[in-house]
């Protein structure tokens, strides 16, 4: 297999051996920093960052200057066309004609996706919105991998903001397909795993899930609020339900992340309070269950991450950015084609792939997430929705732009009622037709006035169970 002339939206866009091979690479390069200046000479890197960012796209930047290739950039949706209403689509097909690999940072989630369907050269997700951050995470598991030699049978403490993190949501998935042996989730107060993540932790890559175990703390008042054992742990947890379970990271890492105050800001939650919000402190570091744990953070901070820890060896949070720039040097390299590298065919599938059924019409349910790219004004004239059917009881669709998950509740049958309005009707989605009706012939309504104004005509299975 080889990388060129592909994108990284997500972190499953990468097999786990493909990840070492930018890995390797990275080594060498970081070896020989001056002598890559030919490596891709000639090439220009689009640089699109429509949020503030710091080390993401400074180390880009550094990391195509280092390869010899130039920049074009723009860092602010006012300054380009956006703003006067274009699409990304449309914005994607002419940055993708100028440049050879466009880096993308946009606060709608799935926006590096479309950016990746239109520009015809590849494209790194740089940040979308609460989404993922691929890169990041290859940062992040060089950094664990470099410090703990191996990632298998790690255990890894996730602290913070685990809802809107981007960071944390590419990171676990790759956590899991790397076979660590345990996550705690330790999550700031309201800022628990979103669901989606949840469901393709357990229904994609195996393992088991514990909600709200009975656990010692991590620390004074950090509540331990879940648990995920991989496959390769084969540990049961279930089968001492009321035994305390230890919190043991003394060989692993804390990994903690800020809150995303401006995704809290954007949502109707309003503000979210930070009483209880995990702090990494050296008070806490003093426990000798901390010995030898090492301390990870992709930056910025803001108070759960004390400074007097800085000079301490276990923290790893400004070797993580710095490895930034060979790993982005890599990562680029192999993209474009510059660079090739063995790289060995997987011995087993990392995570499950699952071919869900597609639901994707013109008309009908859209993403009820805010945040989500197929909803807004200036692309839907384009952008179809479009969700995988990942559960029929309760019907569970996750969107294909945002992996948001949506459980709508009233469905029909594009094929029952064959073009004759008078037989148009819907049913409840929790009726036994979910599982009866063909995929293809599925109709998913948002709400029962939907599928009214539709036409549609309420069945005798159309109440909901329980009302
Ligand atoms: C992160 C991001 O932008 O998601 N920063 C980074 O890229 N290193 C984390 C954050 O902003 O909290």
């Amino acid at each position: 297999m080889s990388l060129a002339n592909r994108s990284l939206v997500t972190i499953d866009d990468l097999s786990n051996e493909e990840i070492e091979a930018v890995f390797s690479l990275a080594d060498e390069m970081s070896e020989a920093m001056d002598k890559q200046s030919r490596v891709c000479q000639g090439k220009l890197m689009a640089s699109l960052f429509f949020e503030p960012s710091t080390r993401t796209r400074l180390s880009f930047e550094a990391a195509i200057h280092r390869l010899g290739g130039n920049v074009i950039s723009a860092v602010d949706v006012g300054a380009t066309s956006l703003a006067k209403g274009e699409s990304i689509a449309d914005m994607a097909k002419v940055v993708g004609s100028y440049a050879d690999i466009i880096v993308i940072r946009h606060p709608w989630e799935g926006a590096a996706k479309v950016v990746a369907d239109y520009a015809g050269v590849p494209v790194i997700n740089a940040g979308d919105g609460s989404h993922e951050h691929p890169t990041q995470t290859l940062c992040d598991l060089y950094t664990l991998k470099k410090e703990r030699k191996t990632i298998k049978g790690l255990r890894i403490a996730l602290c913070g903001d685990l809802k809107y993190g981007r960071t944390i949501h590419s990171l676990i998935y790759a956590l899991a397909r790397f076979n660590v042996a345990r996550i705690y989730f330790c999550p700031g107060r309201g800022l628990e795993m979103p669901s989606h993540v949840l469901r393709k932790l357990t229904q994609e890559y195996g393992g088991t899930l514990y909600e709200h175990p009975v656990a010692k703390p991590l620390a004074l008042g950090q509540r331990v609020d879940a648990i995920y054992v991989t496959p390769s742990d084969s540990h049961q947890l279930a089968l001492m339900p009321d035994i305390e379970i230890n919190i043991d990271i003394s060989e692993g890492a804390l990994y903690v992340t800020r809150l995303q105050k401006e995704r809290v800001k954007d949502t109707n939650q309003g503000v979210v309070s930070t009483e209880g919000y995990p702090v990494i402190s050296a008070d806490l570091l003093k426990g000798k269950e901390f010995k030898h744990t090492i301390v990870m953070h992709p930056l910025p901070r803001l108070d759960e991450l004390a400074c007097e820890i800085d000079a301490d060896s276990r923290s790893m949070y400004f070797k993580q950015a710095a490895r930034g720039v060979p790993i982005r040097m890599a990562l680029i390299a192999l993209l474009l084609g510059a660079k090739k590298m063995d790289i060995s065919k997987p011995e087993a599938p990392a995570a499950q792939k699952i071919a869900y059924p597609v639901y994707k019409r013109d008309s009908g349910i859209r993403c009820s997430n805010p945040r989500c790219v197929s909803i807004q004004e200036t692309e839907t004239k384009y952008i179809k929705p479009e969700f995988k059917i990942v559960d029929l009881e309760p019907l569970t669709l996750r969107c294909i732009y945002c992996e948001h998950e949506a459980k709508p509740q009233y469905i029909a049958s594009s094929d029952w009622h064959q073009g004759l309005l008078a037989s148009k009707k819907y049913h409840s989605a929790d009726s036994h037709l979910t599982r009866k009706i063909k995929p293809q012939n599925l109709i998913i309504f948002d709400s029962e006035s939907e599928a009214q104004a539709r036409g549609f005509k309420p069945s005798s299975y159309a109440t909901r169970k329980g009302e």
